[in-house]
């Protein structure tokens, strides 16, 4: 049987969550060590959606199938552009990203299904069309979505995104990221509708805590590309009080972050929406062990470590 192939991978935020929603740019980088591969064929007839059980989930497009999930969302909607209408594709997304950890499962699994329709029907979607599908199926999760998760886990490297536009990040840096698992879902559109509630109770002090949020996310642009680990470190943390000032982190995530900090992190901070989810831990790459060994005593479910010098999809 003919079977089309796509795939897409998980991301992480180093700094610009939630204040990239309203305006300011952002940082992010693909972490390929977590994968999504998505398989799409002809459906047998009464083939229908199956909720995710270990990661991997089933739905068709293109027949009636209406469970409302992002990555069905944006293969329906690839169909229908694609003129695509006298078929039913079942799509088998195998998931290797934990959900609703604030590592872009829900748009990597859309990214991934959008590509095994297309390959399935032997096209090739550039990029700008692919987020634009892979948008689609995010509005369905999140509300109303920056689109840095959908550039993030379909790029090769490290970007800087801003309005819509994500650009090559240039990364100096000789240091290691240590990402660790609260174990804790953080609900993305709660999150956000949460931050929105924050910001527009007083617009004077919004104002003025997005100025101070790009002046961050600039200085630490500036940071990476001149490898300054320790300041960016810095950065990093004053981000990480803004964003406790926005609602979203929550004591675990404080604790995890102060465990980073006692094991030698230059800087540590949520990452993602939040609310759970995952902490982002920069350090040197000799103390990336022991800041990882410290944050699962301090209660993380799992820790990644990803080099920044392997910041890239194809690493
Ligand atoms: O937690 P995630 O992977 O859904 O990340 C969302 C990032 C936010 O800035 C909170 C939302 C957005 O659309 O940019």
């Amino acid at each position: 049987m003919v079977v089309g192939i796509g795939r897409a991978h998980a991301k992480a935020i180093l700094l610009g969550e939630h204040t990239v929603v309203h305006g300011t740019p952002a940082i992010a980088f693909p972490l390929p060590a977590l994968p999504v591969r998505a398989l799409a064929r002809p459906a047998e007839p009464g083939t229908g959606s199956q909720v995710p059980a270990d990661g991997h989930f089933r739905f068709t497009v293109g027949g009636t199938d209406t469970a409302l999930s992002g990555p069905r969302v944006a293969a329906e909607e690839a169909l229908r552009r694609w003129g695509i209408t006298d078929t039913t594709v079942e799509v088998v997304v195998e998931c290797g990203i934990p959900l609703a950890r604030g590592l872009g499962s829900s748009a990597a699994c859309a990214g991934a299904a959008v590509r095994a329709v297309a390959d399935l029907h032997g096209l090739v979607v550039e990029p700008g069309e692919l987020y634009d599908l892979v948008q689609c199926g995010e509005q369905v999760a999140h509300g109303r979505a920056s689109g840095i998760d959908a550039s993030a886990v379909l790029a090769n490297g490290p970007i800087r995104f801003h309005q819509g536009r994500a650009e090559p990040m240039p990364i100096g840096l000789d240091a290691a990221l240590v990402i660790a698992d609260t174990g804790v879902p953080g609900s993305t559109q709660h999150a956000v509708a949460g931050v929105r509630r924050r910001l527009a109770e007083d617009p004077v002090r919004a104002g003025s805590l997005l100025e101070r949020a790009s002046g961050l996310i600039e200085a630490a642009g500036d940071e990476l590309s001149a490898g300054a680990a320790e300041s960016l470190g810095k950065t990093m943390l004053d981000f990480q009080e803004l964003l406790a000032e926005l609602g979203v982190s929550t004591p675990h995530i404080d604790a995890l972050v102060t465990a980073a900090l006692g094991a030698g992190a230059h800087g540590a901070k949520l990452t993602g929406a939040g609310l759970g989810g995952c902490v982002l831990a920069l350090t040197e790459p000799a103390s990336a062990p022991g800041v990882s060994a410290a944050l699962r005593r301090a209660g993380a479910v799992r820790t990644w470590t990803v080099p920044t010098r392997a910041m890239h999809a194809g690493a």
